[in-house]
This record gives C-alpha cells, structure tokens and sequence, in this order.
C-alpha cells in the first residue's frame, strides 16, 4: 500500500492518505527559527535549540503518539474537523498533505468547506506563518466557528517535563488585540517571548488550557470546540495556551484567507518593558506587519523557494532515471541541508534536549552541504573547532545555543579529531578559500588559547599517532564511530552511559582499526594540504606516518580474507575470523579500502568480496555478522540491541556509502550503484509500508537480516547516512568531486548505463558536463574536453568566474 507519491515538479511528496505508518514530517526554517511538523500537522517551534528555547509542548511518545501542535478546529454545526484529520479524526471527504523545501501544506474539505494551511518560516524571519484558505465549495451559504490551538512551552523543554511544583505558578500571557502573548519568566531572567497572532479580528480567545480542553477532554475534542464558544480565559500558571476564535461566513465560492503568525522576540535588556508589567511588543509588531497581508505571506514563500532553487542549482543531474534525479536533485540535498542545521538534535526520534550539535556528526554533515551554503560551512567548522581541546581531542558535542562544549558528555572519542581535517579540506576544495586555515580559532572556546585553523589540523593529525597501542593502531578511546562499541567500558551498571563511562581505560590495549583507515584517508588530505602551502617538511613527515600506518594495518589490522575491526581492551581481537559472533564488520572494511591499504597485494578485493558475501541482505548492507546474542561486557553497548538492530547488525545507513565507496575504488561501479539504490529513499518507495518511516528521506537504520522484521526503518532525517550517500553517488558513483585545484570528473558507474549529464555550479562557473560510456565500462576516462579543448588527465582546473563551459567526457 502506498501512502503518497513525489511531485518533482513542485519538489514535494504529496501524502494522500494521513494515517501514514508513522508520522512523515518536515522540517520548516532554516536559520533561527525551526518548527517540525508532521503530516497531521503536530509538531513544536523552538529558536536556535530546541532544548533552551522551546516554544510550544510536545509530548514524545505520548498516546496517541504525535499528539500536540498547531491545530485548527472548524465546528461547522454538525461536525468538529481539523484541516490534517488530527485531533479529532474526523473523517474528512478529502485529504492532502504536501510536505515541500522547508514548507508544509495540508489541506481537509469536509461538506462543502474546505481548510487549506500553509506552514513556513520565511527567510530571516523568527516567526512560523501559518496561512489558512478557507473556502466554499458548495452552493450555499456556509457559517462555522473557527478555532486555532498552541499549547505553550516553558521554553526549558526538559525542565518543562519535569518540574511541575514550579511550571504550574509561573505562567503568564498578555493579550491585545489579536495577538496572545506569552511571556513566561520574561519578568526576571529572560529577555524573550513568544507571541501567536492572527491579521483579523477575533470574537474570542483562550489562553488556559484546562478551561479550553477541559480537564477530562483530550486535543480530539477540546470542550470550548464542542460548545462552539470561546470563554477568553486568562493564564495564570497551569499550562497556558494561545488559541483564537472567529466566525466565519462564506459565500458559494467564496475564499478567506487567515494569516497567523507564532513568533519570537528578544528584547535588549533595558527595553524589556512598555510600561509595568506590560511587555514591549515593538518587534513583535513589527514581524505582525510584514506578515499582514496574504499576498506578503505568498511573496515571502515565494523568495523561500527562490533561494530553494539556487542552493538546489549547484548540482542537478540529468540521468534518465527519475528515482537517481529525484535522489541527487531534490531530496538527499534537502536532507543535508537539515542535518546540517540540526546535527542529531531534533526529530522525531531524537527529543531535542539530547543531543547538541556533534563534533564527529558535524562535521560529516557538511561533507553534503557545503556546496551548498559555504558561508555557513565556514561558520560552522569554526565553531565545532573551537571546542577542541589543545591535546587534539574535543568535546564530543556543544550546545547550538551557545556554542560551547557539552561538559556532561565530554570527550576521549578518538576518531573526532580526524573528522575535522575532513570538515576544513572538504571547505577549502569546494569553495577554494584557502584563508580559513589562517583564522585565529580558540580552543575549549577560550580566545587565548587560539591558534591558525591549519594549526588545528596538524594537532588533529597529531592526536591519533600521540595516541598509538601495542600494534601500532589508533588507541580506540571511549569509542569511535561506532559509538556503541564501548571497548573501555565495562559496564555492569544499567545507570551507566555506555558513552560516557570508562570503568576500566588503565592501561587499555583497546585499538582501532577503523581509526587508522580514517588517518591514513584523511591524512593524505592533510599531506596534500601541506604540499600546497609549501610546508614541504611537515608534508614528509605526515607522509611518514601515513606510510607507518599503512603499514601497522597490513602487518597487524589483516585478518586473511578481510580487515579486523579492532582489538579490545585485552589485546584480542574483533571483527576476527576467530571470533564466535561479530567476525566481520562493516566501517573498518570501508575505510581502508577506501583508502586503498593493500590493494596491490589483493587486500581490497578480498575485504570487499567477504562485505558482499557476509553483509549484504536485501535492504542493505548490514553492520556486522554474525550478530552478538549475548553481552559482552568487553564490549559494551553493541552487544546489547537485539540481533538485527541498530549498531548490532543493523543496516546502519551512515556506513553503507564507505563500501559503495570503497567498491568504486575498485572500479566495480555494478555492485556500488546496486547498494546506493537499496538504501535510496527513491529507489524504495514501493515497500513504504514495510519501510514505515518517510520515504523521501533516509533514516539512520533499516532492521538487519537477523531482526524480527527485516526492512524496517527507524530514526528518519537526522543521519550522517544523508551526507555520505550524497558524497557517495555525486563524487564517487557520478565521480564529480571537488579537489583542491579543481574538480575531478571520474565516474565509477554501472556497465549499461550511456552515460548521463551534470550542470555544476562550482566557485563562480558552470559547469554543463556530459558524460558518454560508449564502450560500456565501469570506469576509465578516456578524454575529457572542456569547450572541444581536449585536457590532459581528470582534473577541471579553475576557470574564469561567471561563465559557462561545455564539459565532455568520454568514458573508455
Ligand atoms: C549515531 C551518532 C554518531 C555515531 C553513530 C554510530 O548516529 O550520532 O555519532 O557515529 O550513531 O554509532
Ligand atoms: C546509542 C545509539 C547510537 C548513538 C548514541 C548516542 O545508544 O545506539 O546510535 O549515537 O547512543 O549517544
């Protein structure tokens, strides 16, 4: 059964059906300002974090479950109904939903009317817009009760779950004219409100909750609804809300529309207050007038998608197959785009007051975004390296809000460090400013303690071989990637974090081969850095090292047909032939033979060969085999998820593309393509039911081969598995990539396919490359010409800016 289906036109996928197997969302705003929203229009607002500064409740895992939002209830006098069929269920006579670039539009008709709404954050704005089209289709005269509904907040979304002796005494609201104001502590320590307003007048309103609900009702049939009367209730402390009342009263074919604005507003500190007690609303008013009118609503959806359609022109591909365009065009860039404002914060399965902004998550999201936005990119790797440590390691996450490291979580994760070479070269070979690496940049955000970007990096590159075990390999820390195999921790304690814990580190042998497949990958990025600045001896002596751990990984990281995993705390080895469960894994296998450590001698092949005979399942390729049944203390949380889940033998999406990648190193563009397109969101929308979460984006696992329902996802959006798939098919698949000096065209592609064609925007040009395969290989460029001059090797040079050029590559 199929649930929606895509409109590339539009750039949105169309849900059809509300009661999708579970909530499909999206994510509004875009700076700033975010709301999610799902397909029934729940969903919260926060500003910046979604932690500190939440605007409206949302209760997780609630029953039923996406319970609480932005809701309008139209009580027609025989029915109540919601425009997204939720709260009330209501079954309507048509339904529709369509979820587009950081813009949501749901629309409900039930007996002649019909509520269309469309959500959006306009750019630069702290306000979401909702923008209601009320209409009547029929032919007489229609007269309903029109209510909106937002539950507020007390900004500190984990203090607001749990300190209730204190939540139900401090809120407050103001209310003028149209506008409900909620301004909750704004009396003492906070400079901020919210505001919820609609550009009409209104005939009523209420702000308490229980007076609107009623305390034995539910958001499916508020009491105030049901008697088609507001009672303009005023909070004080309980829970307050902001909801609007109007009578509204169409002509046959008669069309209104409504604009409602929630918002937010700091205020300077000495100009809090109009007059005692009265907040100054001064800039509320003013986001109020901009948005006054419908047709400035439509203008600024209209800018939104007009600055949709420049950061989606930097690649677009013409491939012939509408599921691969949909994927590279659209939705995987999309995605990026919103793992990198939210790292792993907000979904709807990360809380919001988890998780801030991840050093190692981070950093790989802008692997996918950075063409996007470079600015932005530069911003942001400035930020997550200021909270390194001067040793090389970092802090493991920092709050958005602040920008500073998170001291609960803290540090020892010892691949983070190399992530951030990853983060500034990936910058520079986009956009080919090469000054970042002259920024002065703090570290543990202290300014005087900062040093030159480029600085940051030699101390990245210097943590992973100041920090070598017995055999030679990166000391594993608390974890690596895989953040679940804990090798320090022994726990026995279920109030234990198995990410924060290190019972036993003393001494500890625990090493890691995934790490020295990243060292030696990114290393070389870092060597060819230094070669180009002219910092010839640091070059050698990181080749140097390079070449010591190429060669630590061949003596002691071989296991005879693949790469080890690790060893643990012990010295025994994981990921071993020798082992019981777990003989083989996923990220090791990638890295190095995306590094290519012993290709000549076979080593690639036989590694890539064991991952396609041992891993690969029909949803993708799944972490490690056989799956742990039992815990081991030695290793912590993998082996603790059920066989088939999660970092246990999941198909953890983020590490599928390191084997695609890998493959098209080995030339075998086949099996490559054939794993991008069983994880692809596009390529599988058919099992959508199966699949469960939305099928326009990835989520981070799919269930494994050994778990009870194999091919069912979890944890939508908030992935690294965006980032890497984009890098994998448009640099390695497609073979487009950008390079210090240029840009690299060398595509690794399956057999049959003729070819395909790329326009790519890249520092100031375009690029309109056409890609032939005549002789039906893989890989191997024969020539490539721009504007019929034939160049020698793969490697575009820069051009001259503002001009296009006619690239041809012929494969062979
Ligand atoms: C989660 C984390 C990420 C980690 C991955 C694998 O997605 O956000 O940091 O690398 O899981 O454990
Ligand atoms: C673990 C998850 C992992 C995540 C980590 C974050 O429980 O399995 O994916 O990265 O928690 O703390």
């Amino acid at each position: 059964m199929k649930y929606g289906h895509f409109d590339d036109a539009t750039r949105e996928y169309v849900i059809t059906n509300p009661q999708t197997p579970f909530p499909w969302i999206n994510y509004l705003g875009n700076k700033d300002f975010f709301s999610l929203i799902s397909n029934t229009a729940g969903g919260y607002s926060f500003y910046k974090d979604a932690k500190f500064r939440r605007l409206n409740r949302y209760r997780y895992n609630n029953v039923p479950m996406d319970d609480g939002g932005r809701y309008f209830y139209i009580n027609d006098g025989e029915n109540i109904w919601n425009p997204g069929w939720k709260p009330s269920k209501t079954e309507l006579d048509s339904y529709e939903c369509r979820h587009g670039m950081n813009y949501t539009k749901i629309k409900g008709e039930k007996n002649g009317i019909s509520a269309e709404v469309l959500f959006f954050v306009p750019l630069n704005t702290w306000a979401e817009i909702q923008k209601v089209t009320l209409s009547n289709t029929s032919n007489e005269v229609k007269k309903f009760k029109f209510f909106s509904y937002n539950e507020w907040a007390l900004w500190n979304a984990a203090s607001d779950m749990e300190n209730f002796q204190r939540n139900f005494s401090t809120g407050e609201v103001e209310i003028e004219d149209s506008v409900i104001y909620h301004k909750t502590e704004y009396r003492e320590r906070r400079n901020h409100f919210a505001y919820y307003s609609v550009n009409t007048n209104i005939q009523g309103f209420d702000t308490d909750r229980e007076t609107f609900v009623g305390l034995y009702n539910s958001h499916a049939n508020p009491q105030v609804v049901s008697a088609g009367k507001p009672t303009n209730s005023h909070a004080h402390g309980w829970s307050p809300i902001a909801s609007h009342y109007i009578e509204v009263e169409l002509q046959p074919g008669e069309s209104k529309d409504l604009v409602f604005v929630l918002g937010y507003v700091e205020n300077d500190e000495d100009d809090k207050w109009e007059s005692k007690g009265i907040i100054n609303k001064t800039k509320a008013k003013e986001v109020l007038e901009r948005f006054n009118t419908a047709q400035k609503v439509d203008a600024a959806l209209a800018e939104l998608k007009a600055y949709w359609d420049t950061i989606l022109n930097v690649f677009t591909i013409d491939s012939g197959d509408d599921r691969l365009d949909r994927q590279v065009n659209i939705w995987n860039q999309y995605q990026c785009m919103i793992t990198f404002n939210f790292s792993r914060s907000a979904s709807y399965f990360e809380s919001g007051i988890g998780r801030g902004m991840g050093f190692r998550d981070s950093n790989q999201d802008l692997l996918g975004f950075v063409h996007q936005a470079p600015k932005r990119a530069r911003q942001r790797v400035i930020d997550i390296a200021s909270t390194q440590f001067l040793d090389g390691g970092c802090y493991h996450q920092y709050q958005p809000l602040t920008k500073r490291g998170n001291n609960e979580v803290g540090g020892g994760f010892n691949d983070d460090p190399m992530w951030l070479i990853l983060g500034v070269t990936s910058y520079i070979k986009e956009s080919g400013d090469f000054t970042i690496l002259d920024e002065m940049v703090p570290f543990d955000n202290d300014e005087s303690l900062a040093q030159s970007m480029f600085n940051h990096l030699t101390i990245s590159f210097n943590h992973v071989i100041n920090n070598l075990g017995p055999n030679k390999l990166p000391l594993i820390g608390r974890a690596d990637w895989n953040d679940c195999l804990n090798l320090n921790c022994f726990s026995n304690d279920p109030n234990e974090s198995f990410q924060t814990t290190e019972n036993n580190s003393e001494g500890s042998k625990a090493e890691s081969l995934m790490i020295a497949g990243l060292f030696v990958y990114y290393g070389r990025d870092y060597i060819e850095l230094c070669k180009l600045l002219g910092k010839s001896e640091e070059a050698a002596r990181a080749q140097n090292e390079v070449d010591t751990m190429v060669k630590s990984i061949k003596e002691n990281g071989w296991d005879g047909q693949w790469f080890l995993r690790a060893y643990d705390f012990y010295g025994n080895k994981i990921g071993s032939k020798e082992n019981e469960e777990g003989k083989i894994f996923i990220e090791s296998n990638g890295w190095c033979t995306m590094a290519k450590i012993g290709n000549d001698e076979g080593m690639c092949k036989k590694a890539l060969d064991a991952v396609k005979e041992r891993l690969d399942t029909k949803y993708g390729i799944v972490l490690n085999n056989p799956a742990y049944t039992k815990y081991h203390i030695e290793m912590g949380e993998i082996s603790t998820y059920p066989a088939g889940y999660k970092e246990n033998a999941g198909i953890f999406c983020h590490n599928n593309p390191w084997i695609m990648i890998g493959e098209t190193e080995l030339g075998r563009g086949d099996i490559a393509y054939d794993y991008y397109t069983k994880i692809s969101p596009a390529f599988i929308e058919d099992i959508q039911e199966l699949h469960k979460t939305e099928p326009y984006v990835y989520s981070q696992m799919i269930a494994g081969k050994d778990a009870f329902k194999p091919g069912e996802a979890k944890n939508s959006w908030l992935t690294g598995t965006a980032a890497w798939n984009y890098a994998a098919i448009t640099q390695h698949i497609l073979g487009i990539k950008p390079a210090f000096k240029g840009l690299e065209i060398n595509p690794c592609i399956p057999k049959k396919w003729d070819g395909f064609k790329v326009k790519r925007k890249f520092r100031g040009y375009t690029l309109n490359i056409d890609v032939k395969n005549p002789n039906h290989v893989s890989k191997g460029v024969k020539q490539i010409s721009i504007d019929d001059n034939v160049i020698i090797g793969d490697l575009i040079p820069v051009l001259e800016k503002n001009k296009e050029y006619a690239v041809k590559v012929v494969m062979g």
